[in-house]
Parts: C-alpha cells; structure tokens; sequence
C-alpha cells in the first residue's frame, strides 16, 4: 500500500491513498482515515487542553491520528489500538515520527484491553454504533468518555429497528430527529453506566453532518449514578400537529395532545438535561480565539452552543410556518418576538431553522408571522 503524509492540526502522519472514485474514498483503502473527520478530532484537542488527564486511550484508531495529535500537540501520554494488523502497522510507523512523545502501540481487540487498564480518557470511535463498547469503556473510563457515532439512520428513527435494538429505546423521525439521536445515545451511555455506580456529566456534546460526538465526565459514587438518572425522561409528540413536551421520569405516562387531543407518541429514554457545561464552553472559546482561531466553524459551534437552550426539543420554525401556512420572518426576529412575550428562545446548533423555545404554540406562531 502506498501512504501519504498529511498535516491535521500541527501533526504528520501517513494515511493509505484512497480511491478518489470510490463512492466513499475514506473506506477505499485498508486503513480508514476521513478528512472531513477533522471538526470532531479538533473539538477534542481542545478540549483536553482545558482538563487535567495523564492517560489517553484511543481505543480504535485506524490511521492513529487522534492519539497522535493527542500526544504531539497535549503532551499526553497515549495508548493508540486497533485490531486490525494493516491499521496497526500504520500506527507503529507513525508513532515513530514522535519519539519524544509517550506513545503506547496495541493491536487487540479495544474491549480486551478496557477490561484489564484504566485511562483517564477512553476515546471511542468506531465505524456506525459504538453501543457494544460502552459498558466496558464505562468502566476503563477514570475521568472521561468520550464517544463518536455515526449511526445516524438508527438513533435518529430513519432505521427504527436498528435504533430500538441497539439503543434500547424508541427513536422517532422528527424534524429535531438529530437531536432526538444525541440524546438517545447520552440516556443509553447513562443507562450503561449507572449499573457500576458511577454517572456522567456532559461537557461538550453537539451533532453534526453524519456524527454525534459526545465529551462526558465520569462522576463515582451510587449518589452520582442517581443524579445522572434523574435526566432521563421522555419527549411526547404529538402525531398531527407540532406540539411536543418532555417528560422527566423513568416510565412515560400516557399523554394527550393539549392543543388537538391526539393521543402523543413517545420517543426514548433519553437525556433530557443539558448536553454542555458552559465553564467549559467559555474556556473553548477563549482558547480558540488565543489560537486566532475565532472565527473558524469550531468557533462559531461553540457559541452557538453556549446561546442554545438546555431543554429538548427544537423547532424547524420553516416548517411551522408550512403547517400554519404562513410565510416565515427571519429567525433573529422570531427569536427576539418570543423574548418580547416574556419566553426563552434561542437558535439551535443542530439546524440553521432551527429555534429553541419554551413558549407555547401561539406565541410561536405569531412570532414567525410577526416582522421585526
Ligand atoms: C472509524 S475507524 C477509526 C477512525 C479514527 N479514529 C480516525 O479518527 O480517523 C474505526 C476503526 O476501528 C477499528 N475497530 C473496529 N472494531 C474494533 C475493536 N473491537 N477493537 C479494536 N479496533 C476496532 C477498525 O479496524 C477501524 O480501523
């Protein structure tokens, strides 16, 4: 296999040459590596600037590039794995281009080594669900998860099958449905976790493109494992109209609709509390802009996120406007009308129409009809 070496961040390393006419080159050649990955490896690299961790695992690491950079530009020590021997001849070959970093090579199964070592850090990033590595990573984790899936179609309730098997809870495709699929997949880590008495605290969570990218801290303690539990809940949507409630609980009830008395469907468990910490959303921002990096997409994620409301679940504003068939002011607007009327609004990370609100229907729709 002839490599390349590319630059991400201030890291070299060698990726195989990918067939640029395949229908997804990432995949093309026998060690996986997608450029288009770099948001995600970037949001953790900054991240972990900001945390005071001595190990970091990357438990599947194709190419190696996220413990490379881990390593090359955190100072971390590393332990980079993958079970595949091509991937982890790749690995060997680029870890030996940083002698002066603490660089762990391992060519087993990720769940083998979760079982016997602890890391302050377990970075999971499989290819689709990361669900059968969860419990394990729940345990090797000391301080931090963090986890990428990009499973869409199941979490968001495009497979629904998929979804309820893999994550033992009901998806529903909606038009906040990527939100629905972080959240699921932050219950179903909470679920998975809470069994060892311990709990998680979401730092910095977003969704993007194909992905769901969650960055937690592991509490200890039975009390802990409560805690976390007690942002496990329920949306209920209402099948005809766009009226939706979270519930917080451990069993749904059974709820009508308030606006059209349909009976509302219900979609989890999943995480119903905040999905970032803002000390650490404000830290990110200050170290991007150090970096002169202000601007950049991570940037303006991070802001967006910091302004976003904590509660699910968004609303599409344009569809609301085709329901109610109304034509749309713009979102700035909406969102200024609402906080006029006395409610929280705010845009959304995960959809540019996107808005985030607490008022009930009729504000909102005289709000989008509303011009500033
Ligand atoms: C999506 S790729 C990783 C991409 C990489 N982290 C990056 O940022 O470019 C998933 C990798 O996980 C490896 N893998 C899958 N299951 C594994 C397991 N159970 N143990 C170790 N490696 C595994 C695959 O060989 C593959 O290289």
């Amino acid at each position: 296999m002839s490599d390349r070496e590319v630059l991400e961040g201030s890291t070299r390393f060698f990726i195989p040459e990918q067939d640029e006419n395949s229908s997804f080159p990432p995949g093309s050649a026998a060690v996986f590596f997608n450029d288009r990955m770099r948001l995600n490896r970037d949001s953790t690299n900054y991240l972990l600037r900001q945390l005071d961790v001595s190990s970091y695992f990357d438990a599947m690491a194709a190419s190696g590039v996220r413990g490379l950079r881990v390593a090359h530009e955190c100072g971390i020590p590393v332990t980079i794995n993958d079970y595949s021997p091509e991937a982890a001849a790749l690995i060997r070959k680029n870890a030996a281009m940083y002698p002066e970093n603490e660089i762990t090579v391992t060519e087993e199964d990720c769940r083998a080594v979760m079982l016997r070592q602890r890391f302050d850090v377990v970075d999971l990033d499989p290819f689709g669900t990361p669900a059968p590595f969860v419990d394990i990573a729940a345990t090797s984790a000391r301080h931090y998860l963090f986890v990428t899936a990009t499973d869409t179609a199941p979490l968001c309730g495009a497979h629904l099958k998929a979804g309820i098997r893999r994550y033992g809870a009901r998806p529903m495709n909606t038009e906040y449905h990527s939100e629905v699929g972080l959240r699921l997949l932050l219950g179903f880590v909470v679920r998975e976790t809470v069994k060892y008495d311990r709990g998680i605290e979401p730092l910095f969570c977003f969704a993007r493109e194909h992905f769901v990218r969650l960055h937690l801290r592991m509490t200890n303690g039975a009390g802990k494992g409560d805690m976390a539990l007690k942002n496990i809940g329920y949306i209920h949507q209402c099948p005809a109209c766009p009226w939706r409630m979270t519930e917080t609980a451990f069993l749904p009830s059974v709820q009508e609709c308030p606006e059209c008395g349909a009976k509302m469907s219900r979609i989890g468990p999943l995480w119903v509390g905040p999905i970032n910490n803002h000390e650490v959303l404000t830290q990110l921002a200050a170290d991007l802009d150090a970096d002169g990096m202000g601007e950049s997409v991570l940037a303006r994620l991070v802001t967006i996120l910091d302004g976003e409301l904590p509660t699910p679940a968004f609303y599409n504003y344009h569809r609301l406007a085709k329901h109610w068939r109304i034509s749309p002011s713009p979102a700035d607007d909406v969102i200024a009308t609402i906080r006029d009327a006395g409610y929280q609004a705010s845009r959304t990370h995960y959809d540019g129409r996107g808005i985030k609100t607490d008022a009930p229907l009729h504000v909102l729709r005289d709000a989008i009809t509303t011009r500033g």
